[in-house]
């Protein structure tokens, strides 16, 4: 399959109550033979390939214009799966039990068969086992771990339905499978457990960083410096719209000038007036809609976004904010 030609991507709606296979099955043909698949996972659009087959991976990486030291993560539809790609301790295993599938993502030793560049060069690779069924569906059709990064141009915020994969991906990927709009809407938890007397958190998402230390029965850590190269993703800015995002905190004064050309977003009623205000009932509606509503604010032509902080710091509060900052840094 060329990389350079502009590709017919396929379009196949998939309905979850009654999932036609075939579509799905040619989706995990594609994967089988080296080709590239977006698909719906419980957080975000994934962008798929054979994590096994290196060709296939330098793909993703070509299509997402993303950074090759930025390593992937590898998706799996089994706990038996995923020992056969990293060497699994008993944390580990613990956090499988309770999280798997889920939102929450393991960084442990990776084995041999693992190739270089789907773990960006690193010993250890990331593993998940996503909850969506079509993901899961994919990854036991195709027999082999699924690659998958988020399906957004590098940069970009992250693709919660199929047509925001469309706007980034059409033309570059062979398929993409519609599963309608993700449940949680921010990335996966990354913890690193390779060291199980130090855990270390590097990158907040849709599993509460609390109730990961209840089962663990201690603190997580926060990568120093050096950790943090090894966490290469979280380097780089992310997540972010075309137009400015500034952030308002509830006590404080409203961030912009001129209101009526900006796109409000958050719990709470803006105190002036906005272009338009989108709220959200609760942070869990907050995170589900976030990336989807910075597309949406950014394509109806406002000049910049306002997103209130989050209040609360616990739960996926911790993700949610990770995500605005990091879509307001300059
Ligand atoms: O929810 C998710 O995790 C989504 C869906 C598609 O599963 N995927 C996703 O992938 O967000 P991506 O590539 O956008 O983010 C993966 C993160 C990056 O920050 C990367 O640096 C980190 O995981 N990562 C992957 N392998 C790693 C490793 N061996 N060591 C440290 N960090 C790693
Ligand atoms: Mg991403």
């Amino acid at each position: 399959m060329a990389t350079k030609n502009k590709l017919i991507t396929k379009f196949a709606a998939i309905d979850l109550e009654s999932p036609d296979p075939i579509p799905l099955n040619k989706a995990a043909r594609i994967i089988r033979s080296g080709g590239l698949v977006a698909f719906p996972t419980e957080t975000v659009y994934g962008l798929g390939a054979d994590a096994l087959n290196p060709d296939a991976v330098k793909r993703i990486y070509e299509a997402k214009g993303r950074p090759s030291d930025n390593p992937l993560i590898l998706h799996v539809d089994s706990t038996v799966q995923a020992e056969n790609l990293v060497y699994v301790n008993d944390a580990a295993k613990q956090l499988m039990r309770r999280f798997w599938p889920g939102p929450l993502t393991l960084v442990l030793p990776a084995r041999p068969c693992v190739p270089e560049i789907t773990r960006g060069g690193l010993e250890t690779a990331a593993v998940r086992m996503p909850r969506n069924f079509i993901a899961r569906y994919l990854i036991w059709t195709a027999e082999t771990p699924i690659a998958a990064p988020s399906a957004n141009l590098s940069g970009r915020p992250s693709p919660t339905d199929a047509v925001s994969v469309y706007y980034d991906m059409n033309g570059k990927i062979d398929m993409i499978i519609d599963g309608g709009r993700v449940n949680v809407g921010i990335e996966s938890t990354v913890i690193d457990v390779s060291n199980p007397e130090h855990v270390l958190l590097l990158r907040p998402g849709g599993t509460g960083r609390e109730e990961i230390e209840e089962v663990l029965n201690m603190r997580l850590e926060l990568p120093d410096a050096q950790s943090a190269k090894r966490s290469p993703g979280t380097r780089y800015r992310h997540y972010a719209p075309a137009i400015p995002v500034k952030i308002w905190h509830r006590e404080s004064e409203f961030p912009e000038s001129d209101y009526s050309s900006a796109g409000y977003m958050g719990l709470h009623e803006p105190p002036n007036e906005t272009g338009k205000a989108l709220i959200f009932a609760d942070y869990e509606e907050y995170a589900r809609e976030l990336f989807a509503s910075f597309r949406r604010l950014e394509r109806e032509g406002y000049t910049c976004i306002i997103a209130e902080w989050p209040e609360e710091e616990s739960g996926i509060c911790e993700g949610l904010r990770d995500r605005i900052l990091r879509a307001a840094m300059d």
